[in-house]
């Protein structure tokens, strides 16, 4: 391996880290007890983590409580690594991105691409924020703005101001909107068919 800096230190988050070590199967099986593929199993309708639960899980992937999860006879147990950052995720408090509020506009600049854009207020310029594509029944193109705050506790002394654009290929002609969903709720933001004469979306937002 070619050596290489490291990457930063930062917290473990559910949405980013844990949500993906659950396979189809583990949903499909776990059914008659929990959704295992839903954020409501692991956190209250307040957002704080069902903690009870959770060290349940980890026991039954770790065997310390039987049945071992995932059986062997199904894909189990994890690597060691895995259960490892189940553990950090536990010991870091169960942390999990957030959303962010935006202003949306979407816009088609070709046949086949659409730009989605959003006016974004983060509470610093250490926070982080994009659109993160989730699955939906409700639409085909669905997001969510997430925000994930820097790793230091101390308080943001100044707001800031950011422009994301997504670009998205092979848009499907006859679809009009796309659904984002943020700390605000869900929101249909319409593709506007007329490209705007400017590519800077800042100006989108004038
Ligand atoms: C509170 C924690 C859990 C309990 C009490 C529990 C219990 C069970 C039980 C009773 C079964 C059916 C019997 C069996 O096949 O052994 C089962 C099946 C299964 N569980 Fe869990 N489970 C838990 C957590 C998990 C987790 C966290 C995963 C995935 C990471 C998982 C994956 C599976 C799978 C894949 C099967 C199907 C096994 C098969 O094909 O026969 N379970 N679980």
């Amino acid at each position: 391996m070619n050596s290489h800096q490291s990457p930063p230190d930062r917290p473990v988050r559910y949405e980013l880290h844990i949500a993906p070590l659950f396979r189809r199967i583990d949903r499909d099986h776990m059914a008659f007890a929990f959704d295992i593929s839903d954020p409501a199993t692991f956190y209250e309708a307040d957002g704080q983590p069902k903690i009870d639960l959770i060290r349940g899980l980890y026991d039954h992937m770790t065997g310390a409580t039987t049945p071992l999860m995932p059986p062997v006879h199904a894909g189990g147990p994890w690597p060691r690594e895995w259960l490892d950052l189940f553990a950090r995720w536990i010991n870091e408090g169960c942390l999990r991105l957030e959303l962010g509020t935006a202003q949306y506009r979407a816009s088609r600049t070709s046949a086949t691409q659409v730009r989605l854009a959003a006016r974004v207020e983060l509470p610093s310029s250490d926070h982080e924020t994009w659109f993160e594509r989730v699955d939906s029944s409700e639409a085909p193109y669905a997001y969510c703005l997430v925000v994930e705050p820097p790793v230091s506790d101390v308080p943001p002394a100044t707001s800031d101001l950011r422009f994301l654009v997504e670009e998205l290929n092979d848009f499907p002609s006859g679809l009009s909107s796309i659904l984002v969903a943020d700390a605000g709720g869900s929101h249909v933001v319409d593709i506007a068919e007329d490209a705007p004469e400017s590519r800077a979306v800042e100006s989108w937002f004038a």
